[in-house]
């Protein structure tokens, strides 16, 4: 059973027409978007999606998904997108595709968010997926051994060509392996202070429904 095509399907089925729409980014993204191209050719649904990076772009483009860009836009009904990881308190660590920075933009401006996970990806805690943090490469290198210092095992993402790989605002991800994250709150306040520090891949208190796959099935979880 593809897990990642079921929650995505299920997750389209929450689009109706006029809705403006935030489309996410990743491997199970991707399985919702694709379905939501669905509707509109076969269904005629009207909608106007918004994207978190130029990947689902070129796919909403190539699927006829009318879209425009979160500045055209007054709000956003739903978005729908991934994540890493989720909490018992249903925060989640996001940015395993580096589209962090675009998702929490379009997430921030969402009256309703829902994930799509497969089962794989809910824990007790946040950390054993590293976390994303998106930087400017001036300085980061200073960041780096900032973040050294501080224990946090940072590691530059790097690309098959062993380059610094480039976010789609041309910035870098540094991933901090941390395993267990004690207090998400406490980290994010310090990491947005930190000059250079564009975004990082914390989603605090941000998700309205979580539907997750399993070989069992789905299950609906209300988060807020
Ligand atoms: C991209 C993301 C993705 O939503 C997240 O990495 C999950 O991806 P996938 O569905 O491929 O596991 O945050 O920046």
């Amino acid at each position: 059973m593809n897990l990642k095509k079921m929650v995505g399907i299920e997750a389209a089925k929450y689009i109706q027409n006029d809705m403006i729409v935030g489309l996410g980014t990743g491997s199970t993204a991707y399985y919702m978007v694709e379905e939501i191209g669905r509707r509109v050719r076969e269904e005629n649904l009207t909608i106007i999606g918004v994207t978190t990076s130029s990947k689902t772009t070129e796919q909403a483009k190539r699927l006829g998904i009318p879209l425009k860009s979160i500045d055209e836009v007054s709000h956003v009904d739903i978005t729908i997108d991934g994540a890493d990881e989720i909490d018992e308190k249903y925060n989640g660590i996001k940015g395993g595709g580096a589209a962090l920075l675009f998702e929490k933009i379009v997430a921030s401006y969402s009256n309703k968010i829902i994930w799509i996970v497969d089962e794989s990806k809910m824990s007790r805690y946040l950390g054993s997926f590293p976390l994303p943090v998106e930087v400017i490469p001036y300085g980061s290198h200073q960041l780096l051994t900032l973040f050294e210092k501080k224990n946090l095992h940072p590691v530059l993402r790097i690309d098959s060509d062993g380059q610094p790989i480039k976010t789609d605002c041309h910035n870098f991800i540094i991933d901090l392996h941390l395993e267990k994250i004690e207090k998400p709150a406490e980290l994010s306040a310090w990491l947005n202070q930190l000059p250079g520090v564009v975004e990082h891949g914390i989603f605090e208190n941000m998700v309205s429904t979580i539907i997750i796959g399993s070989n069992d099935g789905l299950k609906t979880i209300q988060a807020r």
